[in-house]
């Protein structure tokens, strides 16, 4: 168990944060990440989105639960690179908000518990969760007085701007008014999905109403951040506490090391072979190959010849496939097989 103190007030400002991606930032991605970032510019890394409705079922919680697995590994790199590791949770039931945010706290290792309002994948909103719950603001409070009640870890929200039009002004209020340790805007409405420009005017409405409300509560931005330099025009413009970043991270996965701008194909194709290894040796079995090949294209690119390996990268099945090909490579890279 943690020793629960509010992390969010005792890290250096501005934050970097990793954001939450489903099917993304499992256990051995953030390992990745990690292992190629700054500890001064990447300080807090999110699960992905964890079902309670799952968590609170037995079978159910077999099932969801690896998306909270931490590995030896990667629970070794937190603590030397002093890097906190949050559990993000969605569902639309408070009891079951509660139920799971004290398996979290009991069963679990982790520094903060973040509930998700802010995915808008349609199956998903249909049961009120996420960010349907925008809809739903009386519900949305019982869901963080529940979570709150239930664990003494800081529990933070992540949202997004409205559902069909932004409201942050209406909606961001009831938030603010159940002083959660920290908000992360994503500066979209639900409709926008990821599909039109981030519009960060949203986040400095978010600023006067936090201002006003909750002082305490830290305001993270998120949306279209895709360096380094995006981020600290962003800090700079709107005065908030930090920054997310979420796709920016398949553009460049040294994002969060400033000192590497433009990583070469040596450094990339290593994290590649990095990347399968662990990936084959944490999950094995458990989890289908293909996942990894969303990841093969972040590696494979921006070096001659870069194309035709990403698609011979799409035909392999297995650990055994990937090491042939590099190893058939014409280029002067060497791996650690
Ligand atoms: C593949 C993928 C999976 C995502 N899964 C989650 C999730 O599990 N929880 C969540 O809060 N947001 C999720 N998001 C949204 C991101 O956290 C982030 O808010 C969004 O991508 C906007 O940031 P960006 O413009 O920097 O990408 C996901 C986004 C992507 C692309």
């Amino acid at each position: 168990m943690k020793d629960n103190t509010n992390f969010w007030q005792q890290i250096k400002k501005p934050i970097f944060v990793l954001a939450p991606m489903e099917d993304v930032t499992d256990t051995v991605f953030r390992e990745i990440i990690m292992s190629v970032s700054n500890a001064d510019s990447l300080q807090v890394l999110f699960t992905e989105f964890t079902s309670t409705d799952g968590m609170c079922h037995p079978v159910g919680k077999i099932n969801v639960s690896r998306r909270l697995n931490v590995s030896e590994s990667e629970r070794k790199l937190l603590n030397n690179k002093d890097v906190k590791l949050v559990a993000q949770i969605w569902g639309s039931d408070p009891e079951k908000f509660y139920k799971t945010a004290k398996i979290i706290s009991e069963e679990f290792n982790f520094d903060g518990i973040d509930i998700n309002m802010g995915c808008p994948v349609k199956k998903i909103v249909k049961h009120a969760s996420c960010s349907a719950l925008i809809a739903f603001p009386e519900l949305a409070k019982e869901i963080v007085y529940a979570t709150k009640e239930a664990t003494n870890l800081p529990v933070s929200i992540k949202t997004r701007t409205g559902l069909n039009k932004h409201i942050t002004e209406t909606w961001l209020p009831h938030l603010f008014e159940t002083k959660p340790a920290a908000i992360t805007l994503h500066a979209r409405t639900q409709k926008m999905q990821s599909d039109f420009p981030a519009e960060w005017d949203e986040i400095s409405k978010a600023l006067i109403i936090r201002n006003k409300i909750s002082p305490s509560t830290l305001l993270l931005g998120n949306g279209d951040l895709f360096s380094i330099n995006d981020c600290k025009e962003k800090l700079e413009k709107h005065k908030i506490d930090g920054v997310m970043i979420g796709r920016g991270i398949f553009n460049n996965p040294w994002i969060f090391n400033p000192d590497n701008v433009i990583p070469d194909v040596n450094e990339r194709l290593n994290l590649l072979w990095k990347h399968t290894k662990l990936f084959n040796s944490y999950w094995g079995d458990k989890m289908n190959f293909n996942i990894l090949k969303r990841f093969f294209k972040i590696y494979s690119t921006g070096f001659y010849g870069a194309a035709v390996l990403r698609n011979r990268l799409m035909e392999t099945k297995n650990i055994e496939d990937v090491k042939e090909l590099l190893m058939s490579l014409p280029i002067d890279v060497e791996f650690d097989f």
